[in-house]
């Protein structure tokens, strides 16, 4: 099997103790299998990092933010800087559709925030709803995600969604390229089975240990 980059994002969700139990049934699921092949990373609310960070033990899992201020560390009410989030993570999702539609994250803001992530060395996975919005350069990973597919329970088809990731890795030369929107544990396998996919960024599958760990397992199955 091709080594596969799953990335969970669980948005504006989970207390603390919430992230905990997610955490401990999460182990007890892996604790059966080999992660061999897999890169995983888990994307939480900045409230979660600090204690995820300490409880993930030898879960072979990144952790990484949602978000990254435009700026460095300073007067910059409400933001965290990549300084900061550094101290607790290795990646960073930056421009996802609900921030560039919800918080008018513009192109030019995005590049902001690039910039800021690669000066503290965050890896970033880099959000777009098709092949024409412009990446950046030296982002890590990107992620495909058509708006009308994110939460809705539709899905691309694998073959167009392999047709766009194609077309962005000619165009940006990202070494990593996925495919997010609707992504379950019953329709993994025929995403990562198309050649050009280096994997998939669920959202709502991944709010549930149980969930989420029948969905990595199930891109092994053939
Ligand atoms: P979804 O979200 O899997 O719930 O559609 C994906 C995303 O927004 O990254």
């Amino acid at each position: 099997m091709k080594p596969l980059f799953i990335a969970g994002n669980w948005k504006s969700n989970k207390t603390t103790t919430e992230a905990m139990e997610w955490l401990a049934n999460f182990k007890a699921q892996t604790s059966q299998i080999k992660l061999d092949n897999m890169a995983l990373v888990l994307c939480v609310p900045f409230t979660l990092l600090p204690v995820l960070k300490e409880q993930i033990g030898q879960l072979p899992m990144a952790l990484g933010a949602q978000d990254i201020s435009p700026f460095q560390d300073g007067a910059y009410t409400g933001e965290v800087s990549g300084r900061q989030l550094r101290e607790f993570c290795d990646w960073v999702i930056i421009g996802h559709s609900e921030r560039r539609k919800n918080f008018g994250e513009t192109d030019e803001l995005l590049n902001k925030k690039v910039e800021q992530a690669k000066s503290v060395g965050l890896k970033i996975i880099y959000c777009v709803s098709d092949e024409k919005i412009p990446v950046p350069s030296g982002v890590d990973v990107v992620a495909y995600e058509p708006v009308w597919a994110i939460g809705t329970g539709k899905t691309d088809t694998p073959e167009n969604a392999a047709r766009v990731i194609t077309s962005i890795k000619n165009a940006s030369h990202v070494p990593l390229a996925i495919y997010g929107g609707s992504v379950t544990p019953q329709n993994v396998q025929s995403f990562v089975k198309e050649s050009s996919m280096d994997g998939v960024l669920p959202g709502g599958a991944s709010l549930d240990p149980i969930n989420f760990f029948n969905l990595i397992t199930a891109c092994n199955q053939e």
